[in-house]
């Protein structure tokens, strides 16, 4: 995840605010670039659910509990549900 946006010149300060603490960005970091709303209409149709809008959360769960950064995405969601996402 995180390369597909290094290859387009974002910074890794874009997600990571300080290049001294490579801290695990927040929301609010990939917030500045997905706007909440436009991303739960975008993948409102993908089933069995919309990943990015539930019942627990809302729109509020943490990015990187499946976009994990530079390692392989997970399915967040799988832990209870069989849902078969393709996390990017
Ligand atoms: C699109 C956002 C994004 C960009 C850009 C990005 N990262 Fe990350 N990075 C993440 C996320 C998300 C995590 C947290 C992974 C986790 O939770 O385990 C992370 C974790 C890390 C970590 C902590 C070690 C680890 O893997 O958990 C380091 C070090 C790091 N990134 C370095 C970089 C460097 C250097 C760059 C620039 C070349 C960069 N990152 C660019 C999203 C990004
Ligand atoms: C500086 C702006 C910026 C920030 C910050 C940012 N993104 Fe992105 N992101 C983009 C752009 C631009 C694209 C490409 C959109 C396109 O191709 O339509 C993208 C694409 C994506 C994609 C789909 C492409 C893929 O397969 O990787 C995911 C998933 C994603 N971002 C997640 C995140 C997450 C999670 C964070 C926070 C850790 C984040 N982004 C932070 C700008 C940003
Ligand atoms: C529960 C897991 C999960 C979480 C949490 C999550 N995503 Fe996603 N994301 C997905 C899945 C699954 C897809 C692929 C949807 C599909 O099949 O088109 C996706 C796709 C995307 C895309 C590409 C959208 C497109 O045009 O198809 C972007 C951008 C993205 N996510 C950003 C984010 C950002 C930013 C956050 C935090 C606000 C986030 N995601 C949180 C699972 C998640
Ligand atoms: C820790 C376990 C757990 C996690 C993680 C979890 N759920 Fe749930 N979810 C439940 C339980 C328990 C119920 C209530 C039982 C039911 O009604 O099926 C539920 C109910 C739901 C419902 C309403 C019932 C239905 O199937 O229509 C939706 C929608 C849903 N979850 C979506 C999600 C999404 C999307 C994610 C990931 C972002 C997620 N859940 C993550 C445990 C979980």
């Amino acid at each position: 995840m995180a390369e597909s946006h290094t290859v387009k010149n974002i910074p890794c300060e874009a997600c990571h605010v300080s290049k001294e603490k490579m801290e695990t960005p927040t929301i609010t970091q990939c917030q500045q670039c997905h706007n909440l709303d436009v991303l739960v209409k975008q993948t409102e149709s993908v089933k069995p659910r919309n990943p990015h809008f539930s019942p627990h959360y809302q729109n509020k769960l943490e990015c990187s509990n499946c976009h994990i950064g530079h390692e392989p995405s997970e399915n967040f969601c799988g832990q209870c549900h069989n849902f078969d996402f393709k996390v990017p």
